[in-house]
C-alpha cells in the first residue's frame, strides 16, 4: 500500500501565504522521509476553487471565476515548484475529472438514504464557508476568526444525514491516534459528544459550484466537493474519472495534515461521508497550530503578512524549512520572529552543522593529501561517534514517524554538538604538531567526517538542498527524496532539487546509514561554506 499524504486544498481567494506554506513544507518533510524509508508516497496538494468566497473575490477583481481560479492556482503551483515541494499530485476542484468523482460519490450517498431536503437557517461566514453554531440568537453577530459580520441565510437545501453516524464517529474519534495531537482529539470528542446534526450539502442559486445531479438549482456545498478532491487527486492523468479506480490508486489516505481551524470537517464530516459511501476511512488526521508574526495575527489590515515568495527570495528554502520545523512544536501555535529566525539559522546551520563540516574537511585536505584520511580506529563500532550517530538516527526516525519535527531536528543538532565537542577535546591542530600522531589525527578526522555524512543524510527530509551541498562537500552523491522516481500525474515533470539520479532499486536510505562508508584516500572538494549566514537588515 502506498503512503498517501495530503495537505488541505487551499482556497484561491488570495495568493498563498505563510500558513499554507507551513503546512505544505511540513508535509513535504514527511513525504521525503517516507520515501527514504522505502515507501511509495502519494503526496497530494491542490486548490479548492468553488463557493461563494471565490465567486465574490473574482467579481471584486472583475474576472470570471474560472479566470480568477486559473491565475491563483497557477501561483500556488509556481510557489510549490520554487520551494521544491515533492507533491506528485496537484488537484484543482474545477477539473472535469473531479466533478465526475463528486457525482459518483453523491450517487452512493443518496442511494444509501443519507440525503434529505430541509430548511437551513442560520448565520453564515463566507470567509469560513461555514454556518456558525452559537450566535443564531444574536442580532449582529460576527465571525470570531475573521472578525467579519456573519450573513443570515434561510433556504431549502439538501442535507447529509450526519446524525445517523453518531455512534461510529464517536468510536472513531475516541480511537487512539486517529485525531492528533491529543489536545485536538479532546476538542473533537467534545464536539461529537454534543450530538451530531445533519448538515447542508447544497446551496441554491450559487452558480459557482458543481451542480447536484437530479436537484435543479442546487450546487454542492464547497466542503462536500472539496474533501472529495483527496480522492480525485489520486487518478493518474490517463485514468478515466472513475471512483472505483481512483480508490485503487492509494485510498485510504494515511494522513491528512491540516490546520486546527478545519479539524471538524476532516475528523467528523469527512469520515461520515465516507462511511455513507461505503469507503475506507483515513488512518490519521493531524491538526497543526496557527502561525502568528511577532506575536500578532497576520492579516491584510495589519499589513504584516509574510509573503512566502519574498521569504524564498531573501532567505532560501533551507533557512525557512529549518526554522519552522525546528522551532515550532508541530501541533502547537507558533510565532514567526525575525531575530530568532536568523539567530537559529546562523547558530544551527551555519555554525554548529556547517562549520563542523567545513573545518574538518579543511584539516583533512591539508594534512592528508587533499582527501579522506585513513580511518584506523574510527571504524570500531564501539567508537563514541559511531554510537552517537546510530543513536541519533534512531531518535530521528522515531521523531519523524511521530511528526515531532522539533525533536527530530534536535537529535541532529545534539549529534553535531557532540562531534564539535569531540574535535575540541581531541584538538587535532595541536596533536598534529606532535611526532607520530598522524594516524590518531587521521582517525579523529575520519570519525568527524563520518558524523557530518550522517548529518547530511539525516537532514535530507528536512532541508534537502543543504543536505545535498553537504554531501557534495564530502564527495558523496545526494539522496533522492523527491517525487521524480515515483509514479503519479506530476512525477514526470518534477525534478529533484538535488539534481541526483534516482536511488537504486530499493530506493531507501538504509544502505548509506551504516558507519564507516567514506573511503580513505577519496578526494575531498575545496571547502565552501554550505550555509550562508542570514543577515536580515530590514523587515521581511
Ligand atoms: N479550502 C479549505 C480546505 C479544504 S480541504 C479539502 C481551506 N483552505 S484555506 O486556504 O483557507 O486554509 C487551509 C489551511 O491553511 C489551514 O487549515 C491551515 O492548514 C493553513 N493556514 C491558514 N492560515 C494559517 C496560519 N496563520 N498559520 C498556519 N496555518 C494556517 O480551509
Amino acid at each position: 500500500m502506498p503512503f498517501t499524504l495530503t495537505t488541505p486544498l487551499y482556497y484561491v481567494n488570495d495568493r498563498p501565504h505563510l500558513g499554507s506554506t507551513y503546512t505544505t513544507l511540513a508535509c513535504d518533510a514527511i513525504a521525503r522521509f517516507q520515501r527514504l524509508q522505502g515507501q511509495q508516497v502519494e503526496f497530494i496538494t491542490g486548490c479548492d476553487e468553488h463557493g461563494q468566497k471565490i465567486q465574490r473575490t473574482a467579481e471584486a477583481a472583475g474576472l470570471s471565476p474560472q479566470a480568477h481560479c486559473d491565475a491563483v492556482s497557477e501561483r500556488f503551483r509556481d510557489l510549490w515548484r520554487h520551494w521544491q515541494i515533492s507533491n506528485n499530485h496537484f488537484i484543482r476542484t474545477t477539473e472535469p475529472r473531479h466533478r465526475a468523482i463528486v457525482e459518483q460519490f453523491f450517487a452512493r450517498v443518496e442511494a444509501n438514504g443519507d440525503v434529505r431536503e430541509g430548511r437551513q437557517q442560520g448565520w453564515y461566514c463566507v470567509a469560513c464557508e461555514e454556518y456558525k453554531d452559537d450566535p443564531a440568537a444574536a442580532s449582529d453577530p460576527s465571525c470570531p476568526l475573521h472578525q467579519r459580520p456573519l450573513e443570515w441565510r434561510d433556504e431549502m437545501n439538501l442535507f447529509f444525514r450526519l446524525s445517523r453516524y453518531q455512534e461510529p464517529i464517536e468510536r472513531l474519534v475516541a480511537s487512539p491516534g486517529f485525531v492528533a495531537p491529543a489536545s485536538r482529539q479532546r476538542e473533537v470528542q467534545n464536539f461529537v459528544a454534543g450530538g451530531l446534526k445533519d448538515f447542508s450539502i447544497s446551496r441554491l442559486d450559487l452558480p459557482w459550484g458543481i451542480p447536484v445531479p437530479g436537484h435543479q438549482g442546487h450546487t454542492f456545498y464547497v466542503w462536500f466537493d472539496a474533501l472529495l478532491g483527496y480522492i480525485s487527486a489520486l487518478l493518474r492523468s490517463d485514468d478515466p474519472p472513475d471512483l472505483e479506480l481512483a480508490i485503487t490508486r492509494g485510498w485510504p489516505a494515511d494522513l491528512h495534515v491540516i490546520g486546527k481551524d478545519i479539524l471538524r470537517f476532516h475528523a467528523v464530516f469527512w469520515p461520515a461521508m465516507l462511511l455513507s459511501a461505503g469507503m475506507e476511512l483515513p488512518n490519521r488526521v493531524f491538526g497543526h497550530g496557527f502561525l502568528t508574526r511577532e506575536g500578532q495575527k497576520m492579516g491584510k489590515s495589519l499589513g504584516n503578512v509574510l509573503d512566502p515568495e519574498v521569504l524564498f527570495k531573501r532567505c532560501g528554502p533551507d533557512a525557512v524549512r529549518w526554522y519552522l520545523l525546528r522551532d515550532i512544536p508541530f501541533g502547537e501555535d507558533g510565532d514567526f520572529q525575525q531575530q530568532r529566525f536568523s539567530d537559529l539559522v546562523n547558530n544551527d546551520l551555519s555554525n554548529t552543522i556547517g562549520n563542523l563540516l567545513n573545518r574538518t574537511t579543511s584539516m583533512a585536505r591539508k594534512w592528508f593529501d587533499g582527501g579522506v584520511p585513513p580511518a584506523g580506529a574510527a571504524l570500531e563500532p564501539s567508537h563514541s561517534l559511531a554510537i552517537a550517530s546510530l543513536a541519533a538516527a534512531d531518535k530521528f526516525d522515531a521523531a519523524m514517524a511521530a511528526l515531532e519535527f522539533r525533536d527530530a531536528a534536535e537529535s541532529l543538532l545534539r549529534l553535531a554538538e557532540i562531534a564539535n565537542g569531540y574535535l575540541n577535546t581531541q584538538a587535532p591542530w595541536k596533536q598534529m604538531k606532535q611526532p607520530g600522531q598522524e594516524a590518531a589525527v587521521g582517525a579523529d578526522l575520519y570519525a568527524v567526517l563520518e558524523v557530518s555524512r550522517f548529518l547530511a543524510v539525516l537532514l535530507t527530509p528536512l532541508v534537502p538542498d543543504l543536505a545535498a551541498r553537504m554531501l557534495s562537500q564530502l564527495g558523496q552523491q545526494a539522496l533522492v527524496s523527491g517525487a521524480g522516481s515515483q509514479t503519479g500525474d506530476q512525477a514526470a515533470s518534477m525534478t529533484d532539487p538535488t539534481g541526483a539520479e534516482p536511488p537504486g532499486p530499493s530506493g531507501t536510505w538504509h544502505p548509506v546509514r551504516r558507519w564507516g562508508l567514506l573511503c580513505p584516500g577519496d578526494p575531498l572538494p575545496e571547502p565552501v561554506p554550505v550555509m550562508q549566514r542570514l543577515e536580515l537588515d530590514s523587515p521581511l
